[in-house]
């Protein structure tokens, strides 16, 4: 019959893949969904012991699959290409035509033939609609072989030309690359919208950012100045954070490449030095009344 499992090389048209110079590729996702794979991963015994950075960017180059009632996304002793997520539905478990159990929510499966290359060891099937995280072998594979250290030191030589963080010492640059997050950002979504309430240091490190604000007079937001690679934005919430860290001790790693200020804070230096940093900075900002400042990528 018809494979349950396409070959991992047909398996991405149609999804939202971004190519990005340093990274593979990988698909945007919301917080919530990427907690809610991460809990997934981390419930699953096999996949639990990888290390978090190749988790990290196992949940950031998982896609999208939709199966539909009764459709099978895992045949028994066929070869395995993908590892998955169930984000929502219900699946049944069967071995030798005897159901094993259910499969709910946040529950990763399909680890054992990707993680020791055997068979698949049990058949899997959608017993209502599915939505459904994959990661194909390939993908997993680059992702495994990909030293934590190279990450770092990518990371680490970028951070390093990022005109604010030259002149940080080798110990604190380490600490953020630590916490680093990427984030990926569509042409023309907004990063941060006029007035609302930030959390987040971004330094751009591919693309353009378009900065605009609301001028009187005016009927549409007019455009202030373009930022690029190196250039950073945020970092008045850094500031603000700062002097209220135990507020925001629970602030979950969102955005990136970005950091919680209340990391920041610890990883970085204290306020003041941060702020010396900040200072020539924050004053141009300043000057535009930052807090109404609006950014948006560049269409
Ligand atoms: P894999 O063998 O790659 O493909 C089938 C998947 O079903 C398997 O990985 C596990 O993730 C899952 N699986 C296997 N046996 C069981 C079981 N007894 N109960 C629940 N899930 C199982």
């Amino acid at each position: 019959g018809v494979s349950a499992e396409p070959t991992s090389g047909h398996f991405c048209g149609g999804f939202r893949v971004h190519h990005v110079s340093i990274e593979r590729a990988r698909v945007r996702k919301d917080s919530s969904t990427k907690k809610l794979i991460n809990d997934a991963i981390m419930n699953n015994d096999f996949l639990k012991k990888l290390d978090p950075q190749h988790m990290r960017e196992m949940v950031d180059c998982m896609y999208e699959r939709i199966y539909t009632e009764g459709q099978l996304v895992i045949q028994e002793g066929e070869p395995g290409n993908f590892l998955y997520v169930l984000a929502d539905g219900l699946l049944e478990v069967m071995q030798n035509g005897k159901l094993l159990g259910e499969m709910r929510p946040r529950t990763a499966f399909g680890e054992l033939a990707i993680l020791y290359n055997c068979k698949r060891t049990a058949t899997v099937k959608a017993v209502s609609q599915a939505h459904i995280w994959a990661l194909d072998r390939q993908t997993f594979q680059s992702i495994m072989m990909k030293s934590t250290q190279a990450t770092q030191e990518e990371y680490f030589s970028f951070l390093r030309s990022v005109s604010l963080l030259r002149d940080l010492p080798e110990e604190k640059l380490a600490k953020i690359v630590d916490c680093l997050e990427i984030d990926y950002f569509d042409k023309g979504e907004y990063i941060i919208r006029e007035g609302e309430e930030g959390n987040t240091f971004f330094i751009i490190a591919k693309g353009e950012v378009c900065v605009t604000q609301t001028t009187e007079g005016c009927t549409e937001p007019q455009e202030i100045k373009t930022l690029g690679v190196g250039d950073y934005f945020g970092e008045k919430a850094l500031i603000r954070y700062d002097l209220f860290a135990d507020l925001f001790n629970h602030l979950k790693m969102e955005k990136k490449l970005c950091f919680p200020s209340s990391n920041f804070n610890q990883m970085v230096g204290t306020y003041e030095e941060l702020q010396a940093y900040l200072k020539e900075y924050v004053e141009e900002l300043s000057r535009l009344e930052a807090t109404k400042l609006l950014i948006a990528v560049i269409p």
